[in-house]
């Protein structure tokens, strides 16, 4: 009987297997081609922060710093958090190495996992993995439309069809006062029907309560005034620019009136990308414009836009689409030992095969030569080398190719670089 399971990974956190990870290899391969293309750099930051960054930058009343957020102390007492999300660190880092004063616009890329204590459903969890993308510096519409397109680029490569763009606008600090005394207005004669933690967001910071998840207050908010109502001229005729622009690259949008995101630092273009496959959770990117976030955490002030998608409902989403991915990866060659004699010859031959830049890989378990065979197939070997006993005595191998279901007789003085022009290495360091 299989005993009992003693440790299971926590909720909401998922393990990435040998199975799976020919996947990431391939999402994580196309999103670096595509930065690569559009000029983005890539920058890594520590998994956990100061509380106060995120606090600070998603603001105070969302659903994030209110609810899902990994906080915890260390042992001299500070408050730290496992990042949730990749824009304040990276707005952190870009302030403390002063990065502006090496360029004017800095454009940066990351990937890596974030951390949410969500409630668990398919394409929600609790550590999961974003990449996504700041440029710092540029105020233009068309550097807010390069990032859309930078996202529909890797999502069209992934091979992903069934998306679509929404985009609104959500202000700035000058447009948002007379939009909050109208939606005041609006949700006043309801405010004892919304939820406690709306009629807190009520008094403190109202457009959040367009974010919140309970149904009664969705329904209470259906036709609540949008901010693109609002706009200061500034900001109208930013996201003119901005619409101009994806018509002119020919990018379909659906302008989305209460496009409200989940953080507090978005000024001006918000956008997300939505998947028809993927139910509940079907945003597998989102982002915006943050004007006012570097000056908030003390830099000078910068404008900026970025967004970042969330790689397990891509993969989600690519697995309903049928999209078509890269094969597992496979093996030059498999060595097959016949006897003692051979094994530790194998050990050798392994060696000097990985030196000329041969991927392969032998047998430890003792296993018959049919068994072997079996082993060399399954790994998707090009050419099994098979040390028999009496081969060897000539100083001789057996090499087969597993496509071909061809074998040959090779000297063993010769066996590497025969291999080498075979699997057509053409320089050190190419690995087959
Ligand atoms: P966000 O909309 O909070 O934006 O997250 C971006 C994407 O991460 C979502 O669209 C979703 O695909 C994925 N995601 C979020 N939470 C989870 C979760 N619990 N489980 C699985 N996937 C999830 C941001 O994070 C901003 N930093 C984007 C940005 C960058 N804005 C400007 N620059």
């Amino acid at each position: 009987m299989a005993k009992s399971i003693k440790y299971r990974a926590p909720r909401g956190t998922h393990d990435r297997l040998p199975d799976e990870m020919s996947l990431w290899y391939h999402l994580e391969g196309v999103v670096r081609e595509q930065m690569r293309l559009y000029n983005y750099s890539e920058i890594a930051t520590p998994t956990f922060e100061g509380t106060e960054l995120f606090s600070r930058s998603i603001g105070e009343e969302t659903e994030i710093v209110e609810k899902q957020m990994y906080t915890f102390f260390d042992k001299a007492g500070r408050s730290l958090t496992l990042r949730p999300e990749g824009t304040p660190p990276v707005v952190r880092s870009y302030i403390e190495h002063s990065l502006g004063r090496r360029q004017p616009l800095q454009k940066f890329f990351y990937i890596g996992p974030m951390y949410r204590q969500e409630a668990p459903q398919a394409g929600r969890l609790r550590q999961f993995h974003q990449f996504g993308a700041e440029a710092i510096g540029a105020i233009d519409p068309a550097m807010d439309v390069e990032m859309i397109s930078l996202l529909l680029s890797i999502c069209r490569r992934l091979g992903l069809k069934a998306i679509a763009l929404h985009l609104g606008s959500v202000g700035c600090p000058r447009c948002r006062p007379l939009h909050r005394e109208k939606l005041l207005a609006f949700l006043g004669g309801s405010y004892s029907l919304l939820c406690p933690d709306c009629q807190k967001r009520y008094h403190r910071n109202p457009l959040r309560i367009l974010d919140c998840k309970r149904e009664r207050c969705r329904e209470l908010t259906e036709d609540a005034p949008s901010v693109i109502d609002f706009l200061c001229e500034d900001c109208a005729l930013h996201f003119e620019g901005v619409k101009h622009h994806l018509q002119q690259l020919e990018i379909a949008y659906t302008l989305d009136r209460r496009l409200v995101r989940g953080l507090d630092y978005y000024t001006r273009t918000a956008f997300e990308v939505i998947s028809a496959n993927l139910g509940a959770q079907n945003a597998i990117g989102g982002g915006g414009r943050y004007d006012e976030l570097i000056k908030e955490l003390g830099g000078d002030p910068t404008p900026a836009v970025g967004f970042a998608a969330g790689m397990e409902r891509i993969l989600l989403a690519m697995e309903k689409e049928g999209c078509q991915i890269a094969q597992p990866p496979t093996i030059g060659v498999y060595v097959a030992p016949v006897g003692d004699r051979a094994r530790a010859f194998a050990l050798s031959l392994l060696k000097d095969l990985r030196q000329a830049g041969i991927s392969c890989d032998g047998d430890y378990l003792k296993r018959s030569l049919k068994a072997q065979m079996r082993m060399a197939d399954r790994m998707g070997a090009s050419y099994t080398v098979i040390l028999g006993e009496e081969e060897m005595d000539r100083n001789r191998v057996l090499v087969r190719g597993m496509r071909e279901s061809k074998q040959e007789e090779v000297g063993l003085d010769r066996l590497v670089g025969y291999l080498i022009e075979k699997l057509g290495v053409r320089r050190q360091g190419q690995t087959v």
